[in-house]
């Protein structure tokens, strides 16, 4: 970092001049009230609809953040590109792909439904990530599957914060009949590898949707992400470039529910969002961004996420085309 502070040679070399456009944009978003907070459990309605946060990271470790940025929020599906890019670090698209699409679905994340060859249609929707879930480092028992991949998260957030909420997760679990309806439908369709156990399989589920980070060390696992699986942080390698590439290529046309087009259209940049009200970006080969603020749009989307997104890239042309 000295180094290349010293030969001015940054990603983004007029960072300050960016960052004052950032607190702009930050502020302008600020004032957008509509949408609605996420209510189908205590702990997601407690959310103020007043949080707001956005962090910066670069691939090369520069930082800014505004706002709440500090608060633990649970990841929600913001954890299934993660929990996909983990599986395919560790087998080959051709295997993972045996289990579930490439294909947006056209419908609700949580839709009970599967695409003609009898698959989820992605990884990125509930029936795909849960299939996903019996995937990731099968041979090991729950607890150890956990800690390896609440351990992974961690590696890509540079060791930053990353928590596990046990109310969200026991709520997720007392709520959840369309997840165990899901599950039921996609063994009765023999969508599980051999010896699943289905309500292991959800508990895993449910927990790394209770995974918290902050918007901070959020926008440190979008940098990993934006940087080839390399954290910007720590300098270490967590995840495969190959394993990247390919969670990139979904989360561009499938990471924002059924807004994944139009998003694609307008901001032309891989992002995923969660019910809790994040949105994670990734600009590649440039930076990471985590926008948090709760309340949410008819898809599921954060309102001020995706003003955010739309305003950035109005603002810098990071749009890929
Ligand atoms: O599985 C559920 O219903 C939620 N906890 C998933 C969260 C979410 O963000 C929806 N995503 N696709």
């Amino acid at each position: 970092l000295i180094a290349k502070a010293f030969h001015q040679n940054f990603i983004i070399p007029e960072f300050t001049t960016f960052c004052e456009n950032i607190e702009d944009l930050y502020w302008k978003v600020k004032s957008k009230t509509d949408g609605k907070v996420a209510s189908y459990i205590p702990q997601l309605a407690r959310y103020s609809p007043d949080l707001w946060g956005v962090s910066v990271c670069t691939i090369d470790g520069q930082r800014y953040s505004i706002g709440d940025v500090d608060v633990p929020v649970c990841l929600q599906s913001v954890s299934k590109p993660l929990t996909y890019a983990l599986v395919l670090n560790e087998q080959t698209p051709e295997v993972v792909h045996q289990y579930v699409g490439h294909e947006p679905s056209g419908r609700q994340f949580n839709e009970i439904k599967l695409s003609a060859d009898n698959k989820p249609h992605n990884p990125l929707i509930n029936s795909g990530a849960i299939v996903l879930c019996s995937l990731l480092k099968q041979d090991f028992n729950l607890a150890d599957r956990f800690d390896y991949t609440s351990q992974m998260f961690k590696r890509l957030a540079g060791n930053e914060h990353l928590s596990f909420n046990n109310s969200v997760f026991l709520s997720e679990r007392e709520t959840a009949d369309r997840n165990f309806a899901l599950g039921y439908y996609l063994r009765e369709y023999k969508c599980f590898p051999k010896g699943t156990n289905l309500m292991e399989t959800l508990d895993f589920y449910f927990q790394l949707c209770s995974v918290e980070v902050t918007a901070q060390s959020g926008s440190v696992i979008a940098a990993s992400l934006a940087n080839g699986g390399i954290c910007p942080i720590t300098g270490e390698r967590v995840l495969d470039a190959g394993a990247v590439r390919n969670t990139l290529s979904l989360m561009h046309s499938c990471g924002m529910y059924d807004y994944s087009g139009q998003f694609a259209f307008d901001v032309g940049l891989p992002a995923k969002s969660g019910v809790s009200g994040s949105v994670m970006l990734v600009v590649p080969n440039v930076m990471g961004v985590y926008m948090w603020a709760p309340p949410l749009d008819q898809y599921g989307n954060s309102c001020k996420g995706i003003e955010f997104c739309e305003e950035l890239v109005d603002k810098f042309n990071f749009h890929n085309y």
